[in-house]
């Protein structure tokens, strides 16, 4: 067995707790990957230095974990995190060229760190370790390492969606950055149709030529591998969560704060690519199709917020107190309000609790990588009564879930359409969807992702 490093952008704990729920699987999984190999997480601490040294801080957790994390300058920061990796690979790889910035300066700042990355982690790395580098923060950094004289296996995981050539050719110096990219050994996507769409990339702007059978991509004699990895929840950790008292406490205190209501929930990091407007859009026409319901429903979106220093990040969040304000202004009542809008995150025991307690599910992104807020909605649920998940064609999720109610989330009267016929599902038809949902959320975990992973790296040729 191989020692591991795993390089991402955020290392372990993530800043805002309950974004998306999922981090906290995604790290727990990581750290157990670790613990099995052996080796380090490396990455950003989140925080801000007056001058980079070079110096890393090295920390090994009780159960043996060892991250190590270095600091970045302000103009870093700016150029490299809210510049090019969130304003502009972040929008446009979820098909939002409206709201894609193309700054010089940004692209500079994304190279500048990469190599900064690169020059960090190098001494690190031993000869026979596995490299595994995470996200879009990091795509060239594979080409860097090489640079340097690294020849370990380095593998590349994408966490959200790779976008249609069409939209890939407006981003100047797309060409460099897809070729950077080959040179990891093993490239990883979320879903069929993010790789399909990469694949399709390299065959007809680089010329690559592509075994679809076997997942490969070869150009200039090099071959790398490139498929599909759905990732999944810590299924086992977040039912041991569900256990606690905290999540049962949770889950009364959300039960008596509804009463009679059927009570639906959201909870999204606050980010335009999660389709918030729209979804509350739905459901003021839900409520204005069926007025005479509106009393016996509430909808709970949980919504952290998340990259505050970004525009794009402010004004959604405008948006959406916007939105949240003028539906609760037309339609409550001295006693009651029908959307209750959150803006802080909550533990894993405490979104277990709250995911129980909601009859419905509402995951109605406009474009997401995976999605594992669907998963964990399922995870929660009870199985002799569960709740109904409603959610996006669009996101990464849907290929596996079929059975969820999948909607346009574009369209207010669909997105209303499908509460009524979630609040209206007979029981039988609710556990026969569960049933069937839960074996892909169970099997399809995010141990069995890093085993694939890690497997197929470890198999390769060196
Ligand atoms: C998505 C990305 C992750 C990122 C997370 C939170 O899930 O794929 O790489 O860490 O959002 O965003 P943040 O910018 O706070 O790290």
């Amino acid at each position: 067995m191989s020692r591991l490093v795993v390089i991402s952008n955020r290392v372990a704990v993530p800043k805002a707790r309950g974004a998306a729920g999922a981090q906290g699987g995604l790290a727990g999984a990581l750290n157990a990957a670790l613990r099995k190999n052996g080796g380090i997480w490396f990455g950003w601490s989140g925080q801000e230095t007056d001058s980079f040294t070079g110096a890393i801080d090295r920390q090994t957790s009780d159960d043996g974990v060892t991250t190590a994390t270095i600091d970045l300058e302000h103009r870093d920061i700016e150029e490299y995190y809210n510049g090019y990796a969130n304003s502009t690979l972040w929008p446009l790889f979820h098909y939002r060229t409206d709201l894609t910035e193309h700054e010089r300066q940004f692209g500079k700042g994304y190279e500048r760190v990469n190599e900064l990355f690169a020059s960090a982690v190098r001494p690190l790395i031993e000869p026979d370790d596995v490299v595994w580098v995470h996200d879009y923060h990091f795509m060239p950094l594979g080409d860097r390492l090489r640079e340097k004289g690294v020849t370990n296996r380095l593998g590349f995981f994408l966490h959200i969606p790779w976008p249609p050539t069409n939209l890939l050719l407006s981003l100047p110096y797309h060409e460099r950055l897809v070729r950077t990219l080959l040179q990891y050994d093993l490239i990883g996507f979320q879903n069929d149709t993010w790789l399909a769409s990469f694949l399709h990339y390299c065959e007809n702007e680089l010329g690559a030529s592509i075994d679809r059978e076997k997942g490969s991509v070869e150009l200039d004699g090099r071959t790398t591998i490139a498929r599909a990895y759905p990732i999944g929840i810590d299924y086992d950790h977040f039912m041991a969560k569900g256990e606690t008292g905290d999540a049962r406490q949770a889950q009364q205190r959300l039960m008596s704060s509804v009463r009679h209501r059927t009570a639906m929930i959201g909870v999204d990091r606050l980010d335009y690519s999660k389709g918030l407007p729209e979804r509350l859009d739905g459901i003021a026409r839900f409520f204005d199709r069926h007025p005479e319901r509106t009393k016996d429903l509430v909808f709970i979106q949980i919504a952290p917020p998340s990259r505050e220093d970004i525009e794009s990040y402010q004004n959604i969040r405008e948006t959406l107190e916007a939105k949240a304000g003028q539906i609760n202004g037309a339609r409550s009542d001295v006693d009651r309000t029908p959307v209750r809008y959150v803006n802080k995150g909550y533990s894993q025991e405490e979104l277990f609790g709250f995911y129980r307690a909601c009859k419905i599910g509402l995951v109605t992104p406009l474009r997401d990588g995976m999605n594992l807020v669907a998963k964990e909605y399922v995870a929660a649920q009870d199985p002799d009564d569960p709740g109904v998940l409603i959610l996006s064609r669009f996101a990464g999720a849907a290929q596996q879930m079929q059975d969820a109610l999948l909607v346009n989330p574009h369209s207010p009267d669909d997105i209303a359409h499908h509460i009524r016929l979630a609040l209206d599902m007979p029981l039988d038809e609710r556990k026969a969807r569960h049933e069937k949902l839960i074996v892909t959320v169970r099997e399809d975990n995010v141990l069995r992702w890093t085993d694939n992973i890690i497997g197929d790296l470890e198999g390769l040729a060196r």
